[in-house]
């Protein structure tokens, strides 16, 4: 099977999953759950839960066992975009081709909501009938703190502290890294801990999520300048706007393209001694190079 095919199965196997979690909610109110699939079924292009998933896959044959993780972190992703777009963050009207949650919801709506994806994503992880406690508790651990301050809101916090000023290279490689490589290192390792990969293999891993994060965030960029606000579902322009650090504005448009090149490049480097089981993996990271939203 071609790439394209297997990820839209995977998306589609996805989606199916997390229709299941939000729409079972005992005595939740009506509009919380409401606001949380909003965002949540906006069609996000579910990268990190596939993410997860492949590298699972690196490790045992069915991926299923770990959907549950797979959902979660898709949880915890579209709460940080929730939380993102609000007006005291980066205070953006549109988000996976829809007005932006607190438009729709108002401010405190949007609040919860992402606090009730972020919980509700933990809930689910502890919750998962997983056959393996250790390897579980372990993962979950882990997605906590990549996600957390030492990783996608250490991040957030740089990115917000570092607007209207000039920070170094070394600097903005790091907020980088922290607020979107957080949460791609969490889905990449994530998924290999489950999966029972060993703590050379993790190393390994770590350092194809670092830099897949990094030219991951390097295309987002490139994008917020060149990209095409209708495809991307979002607005372009506003890191110019708000002063934003970011490739294009400390690097250029060439050479930020450069180091998204070699940053892919990298990445796929570290995959070698998984062989053709990675096949995956790198057509994934190819693609994400490439794409237009
Ligand atoms: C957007 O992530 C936020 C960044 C980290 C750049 P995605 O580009 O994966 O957004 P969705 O999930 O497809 O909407
Ligand atoms: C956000 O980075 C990363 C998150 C942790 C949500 P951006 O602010 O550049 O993401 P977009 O461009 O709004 O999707
Ligand atoms: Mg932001
Ligand atoms: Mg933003
Ligand atoms: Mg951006």
């Amino acid at each position: 099977m071609d790439f394209e095919t297997v990820f839209a199965s995977r998306t589609a196997a996805v989606d199916q999953a997390l229709k299941q979690y939000l729409c079972a909610a005992d005595d939740a109110p009506a509009e919380i759950l409401e606001a949380m699939r909003y965002s949540v079924f906006a069609g996000g292009k579910r990268i990190r839960p596939v993410l997860l998933l492949a590298a699972y896959e690196l490790f045992e044959l069915d991926s299923a066992a770990a959907m549950p993780y797979a959902c979660a972190l898709e949880m915890i992703h579209t709460y940080s975009l929730i939380h993102d777009d609000l007006p005291a963050m980066d205070d953006s009207d549109l988000r996976r081709g829809r007005k932006t949650n607190h438009v729709v919801f108002g401010e405190a709506m949007a609040v919860l909501a992402g606090d009730a994806l972020l919980n509700y994503a933990f809930e689910t992880m502890l919750a998962a009938p997983f056959p393996n406690a250790k390897r579980a508790l372990s993962a979950a651990a882990y997605i906590a703190k990549c996600s957390g301050i030492c990783g996608m809101i250490g991040g957030q916090v740089l990115d917000i502290q570092s607007e209207n000023k000039q920070i170094s290279q070394a600097e903005l490689r790091q907020l980088h890294e922290k607020k979107t490589g957080g949460l791609i290192k969490a889905a990449v390792c994530g998924g290999a801990i489950l999966g029972g990969a060993s703590q050379a293999q993790v190393t390994a891993l770590e350092l194809y999520a670092c830099h897949l994060g990094l030219a991951f965030q390097i295309k987002d960029d490139i994008l917020d300048v060149e990209g095409d606000s209708t495809a991307l579902g979002k607005p372009t322009g506003g890191d110019r706007e708000a002063n934003k650090n970011t490739y294009v504005t400390l690097y250029g448009l060439d050479k930020a393209k450069e180091l998204l090149l070699s940053h892919s490049k990298t990445a796929k480097d570290a995959l070698a001694q998984f062989g053709k089981r990675a096949e995956f993996l790198c057509a994934m990271t190819d693609y994400l190079l490439h794409r237009n939203k």
